[in-house]
């Protein structure tokens, strides 16, 4: 939601910002803009659409600056709502990513002392409110301006006559880079991966100073604080497309690393997570979109597996259910673990008492710091806005964290806990063997790319990758897709059905199978094109109009294989579309306002 980068050092500037910029793009594509210091000047461009239209001509090359691209929230895309902002002199500029609450009354008294405002945005207050703090010093009167400051934020802000950025984090991701003569900030550390490796995390509260010699961070207490530098282990490589059209493509296609490097060490010897120091009788699962399916899938795995009841609440009604007397132990999943709602439900869910568990894909993210543990899934840098590998690394950890829990809890016994796992070492070499059909699930999506609806249907744990086939088909090829567990269409959806509407079903061996075939039979008998996805079996052999049949594993574990054929499915009906894939309309990766 808003990707903000800034640098300060000897490169050209104007390049450094573009790269950072084409680097978090996937936060928001509404416009874009830098703001340079040059020449005791600063210098904008900024305009309403993507980076690639953007920026024509020669930038600044020095000295220091800041850059944004935006997801709205405050004011529609425009070029007037674009960041960066000036203050009235032009003396100032900032980038902020984030929602001003108490901005109206702000922008009121700013207004009354004769402040002229150019956008409809909350962010533009923050360059006039330092203004009129400004005394002489910028950084105090930065900080005085960060204090009157309600809401959530990631500000970057510099001054014409000065050689610092500064900067300030409250429930907005901010990162530092730590680089040799010259330091960076973004949003997000794949942004700064050309530069750095070397990582600062700020904090909720932080504010901080950066030249290209120094970095000076201030906690909420205005105490001067050391933040650990961190070293990340993604390359450059893993932010870049490496030949793939698309980076959907490339992250689908690096599931079988993905699933391998989250098991990785986890097999043998799990120490992210000690059970035996909980008393686990109910799990919640608590997410937002593709991560809440995973929640949905992880009930299967932990009912099936750790012999617990488990309930599943999407994060932004969690907050709003009332609290009830038992306090369940609490999984939070986040890919990015920035989602404001996720991070606020776990806050919440720490207020009811609950031992708290968050999986995510960034270290340090917000959820990190809110949760008692915390487990990284190893998928490498997400920047699809599409969740592919972070769904499936999410769902490796689920067993991992089930057969744990199982053992702690006595209810699976060391030989079942190893058979478990010998299953999942077979897991990245039957994604393989999926991600080689590519061309011949291309093949099975023309009839999908031509119609206006399409059902997915799944029952017991395929029930919730019936939902997440859906969302990925809405999502990035715009047509309209729901989720159904397969006995609930004759209740209502079946009204809809004609030979139009194309049916994705998804059956494989376990108890359900029967009724499934019964319901695929039911479908097929209105006429509407079936897609079997499953098991490989006769029956639906004859039912279906297309099938595609994953290799052989336990029903179990086939949300996997199952997700990845519908991965494919999404991708490629949206490639004959023409869709925008990695940047669909309208959508932002990280959701940083509720
Ligand atoms: O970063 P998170 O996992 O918290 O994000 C949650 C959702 O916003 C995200 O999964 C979204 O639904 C994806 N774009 C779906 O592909």
């Amino acid at each position: 939601m808003c990707g903000i980068v800034g640098y300060a050092g000897p490169k050209n500037v104007g390049d450094v910002l573009i790269r950072g910029l084409e680097r978090l793009e996937y936060r928001g594509y509404d416009s874009a803009g830098v703001a340079i210091r040059s020449d005791d000047e600063i210098y904008v461009q900024k305009k309403k659409g993507r980076i690639s239209d953007l920026f024509q001509g020669d930038l600044p090359t020095e000295s220091l600056g800041i850059g944004h691209t935006r997801w709205a929230t405050h004011g529609k895309p425009a070029d007037k709502n674009a960041h960066p902002f000036l203050d009235c002199q032009e003396n100032i500029s900032i980038v902020h990513n984030g929602i001003i609450d108490n901005f109206n009354s702000i922008r009121d008294e700013l207004t009354e002392k004769g402040h002229e405002f150019s956008s409809e945005t909350d962010s533009e207050i923050i360059a006039h409110l330092i203004e009129e703090n400004y005394d002489g010093d910028f950084l105090k009167s930065f900080k005085k301006t960060i204090r009157e400051l309600e809401g959530s934020y990631a500000v970057v802000a510099i001054h014409k006559g000065s050689d610092e950025l500064v900067v300030a984090r409250n429930q907005s991701p901010l990162v530092i880079g730590i680089g040799s003569g010259e330091n960076l900030v973004a949003s997000d550390a794949p942004a700064l991966l050309d530069y750095t490796k070397n990582i600062k995390y700020l904090q909720d509260g932080d504010i901080a100073r950066i030249t290209n010699q120094e970095v000076e961070i201030w906690d909420e207490d205005n105490t001067l604080v050391e933040r650990e530098t961190k070293r990340l282990n993604w390359d450059v490589e893993d932010a870049e497309k490496g030949g793939y059209e698309h980076f959907m493509l490339k992250e689908i296609f690096e599931q079988p690393k993905a699933i391998h490097d989250s098991l990785l060490g986890r097999l043998n010897n799990f120490e992210d997570v000690d059970f035996s120091k909980y008393d686990v009788d109910s799990v919640q699962f608590i997410a937002c979109g593709t991560s809440a399916h995973a929640g949905y899938v992880g009930r299967y795995i932990f009912e099936k597996i750790a012999k617990v009841p488990c309930t599943v609440e999407v994060s932004s009604e969690y907050r709003y259910t009332s609290s009830s007397e038992s306090s369940p132990f609490t999984i939070f999943f986040s890919q990015s673990g920035e989602t404001l709602d996720t991070v606020a439900a776990a806050r919440e869910a720490n207020r009811r008492g609950c031992d708290t568990l968050a999986v995510t894909n960034v270290l340090d993210s917000s959820i990190t710091r809110e949760v008692d543990e915390v487990i990284y899934t190893q998928a490498g840098p997400e920047i699809g806005v599409a969740a592919t590998k972070t769904f499936t690394t999410q769902v490796i950890i689920l067993y991992l964290l089930a057969i744990e829990l199982g053992l702690a809890r006595g209810v699976l016994s060391k030989d079942e806990a190893e058979n478990y796992k010998d299953e999942l070492r077979t897991l990245p070499r039957k994604v393989e063997r999926i991600l080689d059909d590519k061309e011949r699930i291309k093949k099975k999506t023309k009839r999908l790319a031509e119609a206006e609806d399409i059902f997915f249907v799944g029952r017991n744990i395929n029930y919730p990758v019936a939902l997440e086939g859906a969302l990925k088909l809405k999502e990035i090829a715009y047509i309209h897709a729901a989720g159904y567990p397969a006995g609930e269409l004759k209740h209502g959806p079946f009204a809809l059905l004609t030979e139009e509407t194309p049916v994705i079903a998804l059956a494989v061996r376990d108890q359900t199978f029967e009724k499934m075939l019964g319901n695929i039979g039911e479908i097929a008998a209105r006429d509407s094109p079936v897609f079997v996805v499953g098991d490989e079996n006769k029956e639906l052999k004859k039912l279906a109009d297309e099938r595609y049949f994953i290799p052989k594993v336990p029903p179990l574990f086939s949300p996997i294989l199952m997700n990845v054929v519908l991965q494919l499915t999404a991708y490629y009906t949206a490639y004959r579309l023409d869709r925008d894939i990695d940047k669909p309309r309208n959508l932002a990766k990280s959701v940083t306002v509720e």
